[in-house]
C-alpha cells in the first residue's frame, strides 16, 4: 500500500510542479507568483481542495501528444475565506502560457456549475496566453463554454475576475462579465487587439501597458474596478471584497462583529457643509464616518470621482455606498457616473445589499459632449437601476438636491424606503440663481432686482422643508445623528418585500 501512496504523491508532486522550475522562476522574475502560491494568499490556510489535478489535453496535432502536463494549465478547486466557501480557478502561466484548452476550459466549466449549484462566488484568476492555438475552434468552443456560464451565473452567484497578467482577445469577455474586475499594476493587461493589430489596422503606436494596462482600466476605461501594486496585495483586497458580500442571491449579506455602536454621534458632521453653497466639501468623510469603525472599501475609485460607489458596514452588515461628491465637477451627474453607479446598485439589488444613498447633487452635467454621448441613455441607466431595485434604500440629502437628478437619486418618488434631509439641504428645480433668470427675465438688466428675485427664491425652496410638507422627506436630522439614524432605518428595513410585476426581464437601456 506504501507504494501505492508514495506513487500517488509523486504524480501529485508532478502535477504541482506544472510547466516545471524553469518557467516557474521566469514568473517569480516577472514579479508575479505561480497559480498555486497564489491560491495559497487568496484562500484559508489549508482549505484548498484541488480538483481535476491530473486532467490532460486530448490534442495530437503539432507535437501536442508529446508535451502532456498534468492539470492543463489550470488549478481549480475550492476552499475558504475567513471560513466561507469560494470556488476558484488559477490559471498557469507555466504550462503552454495558461492558455485554454478545450480541457482547460471543462475544467473551469465543472467548478462554474458546482458554485451556482453549491451557491458560492467565483473567483478566477486570469494569467492566460488566450486560446491554446494548437487546438483551434476546440479552444474558442471552451470559451464560448464559459461565457455561456458566466452569464447563468450572473445575478446567481458572485464572480470575481483577478488579472494577473495577459488576458487577450476574446478571453477579456469573461472576466467583462463578472461581477468584479480586480487588476495587478504593470503585470497584467487586457485588451480586445494588442498593439501590434493596433498598428497594422489603425497606426496607432500604443505599449501593452498603455492600452490595456491597470491604469487604463481604472483610469479611462473603467473595465477594472480596482488595481493593487503586486499579486499578495491584489489577493488580500479580493478577500476583503468577498467579506462583504453574500455567497448567492439566495444568501444573507455577511454581518461581522463590530465594536462600533450604531449610536455614535459625529458633532463635526455639523460642520461638513460649508457655508457659502459653492464651496465643495469631501463626501468621503461622511461615508466613513457613517461606516463602522470607518471601513469604506471603495470601487473604481479612479473613475467618474463625481460619484463615490463602495461598500461599508453598519451594525456589522454591508451596505453599499452610493454618493455625490461635490470635490469633482460639483457632484454633477454625467454618463461616466451613471454609468459607474447603475451598475454598482445593480449588483447590491441582485445579492441583497441595502443601498444608502448621500446626495449633493446640482443635476445632469450640460454640454454638447455629453448629449451627443447620450447621457439621456446613460442617466436612464441609474434611474432605472434606483427604480427596479426592490433592496432597502436609504437615502440622506446633504446639501443640492436640484432638478431631475432629485428624482434619480433614490428619491421617495421612485421607491426610496426612508429619506432624510440635513437642515443645509437644498431640494429644488434648479440653483437660486438660474431659476430666478428664467422666471424674471424680463428684469435680467436689473442686477438689483434680480438679486431679490434670488434672495427669494433661495428662501423659499433653498430648504428641505417645502419636500419635507409633502412627507417627500421623511424628516430632517441633525447632521451628527446621521449614523444612528440610518442605523435605525436599515433595521426597520430588514425584513422588506417588495413584490415586481411578472415579466421574462426588464429591459435596461443599455
Ligand atoms: C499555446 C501559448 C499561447 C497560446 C503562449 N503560449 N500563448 N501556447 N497557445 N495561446 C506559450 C508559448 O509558446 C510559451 O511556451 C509559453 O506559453 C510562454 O509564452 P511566451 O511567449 O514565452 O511568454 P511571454 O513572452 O510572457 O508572452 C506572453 C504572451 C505571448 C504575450 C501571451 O505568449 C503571446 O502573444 N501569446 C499568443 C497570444 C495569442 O495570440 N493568443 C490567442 C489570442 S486569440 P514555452 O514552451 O516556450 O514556455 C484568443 C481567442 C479567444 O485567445 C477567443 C474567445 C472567443
Amino acid at each position: 500500500m506504501q507504494k501505492i501512496i508514495n506513487a500517488l504523491n509523486d504524480r501529485r508532486q508532478g502535477a504541482r510542479l506544472g510547466g516545471g522550475e524553469r518557467r516557474i522562476d521566469a514568473q517569480h522574475q516577472k514579479g508575479k507568483l505561480t497559480a498555486r502560491e497564489r491560491i495559497a494568499v487568496l484562500l484559508d490556510p489549508d482549505s484548498f481542495e484541488e480538483y481535476d489535478m491530473f486532467v490532460t489535453h486530448r490534442a495530437r496535432d503539432f507535437g501536442m501528444a508529446e508535451t502532456v502536463i498534468p492539470g492543463d494549465g489550470v488549478v481549480t478547486g475550492w476552499g475558504t475565506i475567513n471560513g466561507r466557501m469560494v470556488y476558484v480557478f488559477s490559471q498557469d502561466f507555466t504550462v503552454f502560457g495558461g492558455s485554454l484548452s478545450e480541457t482547460h476550459a471543462q475544467k473551469i466549466c465543472k467548478i462554474m456549475d458546482l458554485a451556482v449549484q453549491n451557491g458560492a462566488p467565483l473567483i478566477g484568476l486570469n494569467d492566460s496566453g488566450g486560446a491554446r492555438i494548437q487546438e483551434g475552434v476546440a479552444a474558442l468552443g471552451g470559451y464560448a463554454e464559459v461565457f455561456w456560464r458566466n452569464v447563468q451565473a450572473s445575478g446567481a452567484i458572485p464572480q470575481i475576475s483577478v488579472i494577473m497578467g495577459p488576458c487577450a482577445g476574446g478571453a477579456v469577455y469573461s472576466p467583462a462579465i463578472t461581477d468584479f474586475i480586480y487588476m495587478v499594476k504593470d503585470t497584467s493587461y487586457m485588451y480586445v487587439t494588442g498593439p501590434d493589430v493596433v498598428k497594422t489596422v489603425t497606426s496607432e503606436i500604443v505599449t501593452h501597458e498603455e492600452l490595456g494596462g491597470a491604469s487604463t482600466h481604472t483610469r479611462i476605461s473603467s473595465v477594472a474596478d480596482a488595481a493593487y501594486d503586486n499579486d499578495i496585495e491584489t489577493l488580500l483586497e479580493v478577500r476583503r471584497l468577498v467579506d462583504f458580500l453574500p455567497l448567492s442571491a439566495l444568501d444573507k449579506v455577511p454581518v461581522l462583529d463590530t465594536n462600533d455602536t450604531a449610536d455614535r454621534i459625529e458633532p463635526s458632521l455639523d460642520t461638513l457643509v460649508p457655508d457659502l453653497a459653492t464651496r465643495p466639501y469631501d463626501m468621503r468623510e461622511l461615508v466613513l464616518k457613517l461606516a463602522d469603525e470607518g471601513e469604506f472599501l471603495e470601487l473604481q475609485k479612479d473613475y467618474a470621482g463625481n460619484i463615490l460607489t463602495g461598500f461599508i458596514r453598519i451594525e456589522g452588515s454591508s451596505v453599499g455606498i452610493v454618493a455625490n461628491q461635490p470635490l469633482v465637477l460639483a457632484g454633477c451627474l454625467d454618463i461616466n457616473a451613471s454609468k459607474k453607479a447603475a451598475r454598482f446598485i445593480r449588483f447590491c439589488d441582485a445579492f441583497n445589499i441595502p443601498i444608502v444613498t448621500l446626495v449633493d447633487v446640482p443635476g445632469f452635467l450640460p454640454g454638447v459632449a455629453q448629449e451627443y454621448g447620450g447621457i439621456i441613455k446613460h442617466g436612464a441607466k441609474l434611474l432605472f437601476a434606483y427604480a427596479e431595485a426592490t433592496v432597502p434604500k436609504v437615502t440622506i440629502i446633504t446639501r443640492k438636491a436640484y432638478g431631475g437628478a432629485y428624482d434619480v437619486m433614490a428619491s421617495k418618488h421612485i421607491r426610496a424606503d426612508v429619506n432624510y434631509a440635513w437642515p443645509t439641504a437644498e431640494i429644488a428645480v434648479m440653483g437660486a440663481k438660474g431659476a430666478s433668470e428664467i422666471l424674471y427675465r424680463a428684469e435680467l438688466g436689473d442686477r438689483d432686482k434680480i438679486a431679490q428675485r434670488t434672495a427669494d427664491y433661495e428662501n423659499r425652496f433653498a430648504n428641505p422643508f417645502v419636500a419635507a410638507e409633502r412627507g417627500f422627506i421623511d424628516d430632517v436630522i441633525a447632521p451628527r445623528e446621521t449614523r444612528r439614524r440610518v442605523a435605525r432605518a436599515l433595521r426597520t428595513l430588514r425584513n422588506k418585500r417588495q413584490a415586481i410585476p411578472a415579466k421574462k426581464h426588464d429591459n435596461i437601456p443599455l
